[in-house]
């Protein structure tokens, strides 16, 4: 028993990792460990940005072709549940139509990360609600892609 916590890391990683399992699906943990999708897509074709109540911003990035979203990314500065929140939304909207990802809701990220804590509810709306933002600033240049050229972001 004693061997398994000769390195003092591993056992604060373990006691960590036992306290994050007693919070969060284990979904929420791999996405929030291993996050999809972070980063900047240059020149996208989508983007939103939304600061939350709770002072965190989230950037959400999509290249669209024919209406359908080829590739979709995130950042965040928040929470581990917005990291999640971020990655998973990214995940749906992938490789589906600008029209099914516009109807993705909080309760659908919530429900693909098998739920977050009552309180963390809101990092799963910043992401929708980014999401949302990154397809209306897509829709808003479709037409007259031009004038993207003069849009600040
Ligand atoms: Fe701000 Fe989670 S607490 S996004």
């Amino acid at each position: 028993m004693a061997e398994e916590f000769d390195d003092p890391f591993k056992e604060l990683e373990q006691s960590v990792m036992e306290d994050m399992k007693r919070v969060y699906s284990e979904k929420t943990i791999d996405h929030f460990l291993k996050p999809r999708n972070l980063g900047e897509i240059p020149a996208p074709d989508g983007f939103g940005r939304i600061t939350g109540p709770c002072g965190d911003t989230m950037e959400i990035y999509l290249k669209v072709r024919d209406d359908k979203v080829i590739n979709a990314s995130f950042w965040t500065d928040g929470c581990g549940p917005s990291i999640a929140s971020g990655s998973m939304v990214t995940e749906m909207a992938k490789r589906v139509n600008i029209s099914e990802a516009q109807r993705i809701s909080q309760h659908d990220v919530l429900t693909a990360l098998g739920g977050l804590p009552e309180e963390s509810e809101h990092c799963a709306l910043l992401a929708a609600n980014t999401l949302k933002e990154a397809i209306k600033d897509y829709l808003a240049f479709k037409k007259e892609p031009w004038k993207r050229a003069y849009h600040r972001q």
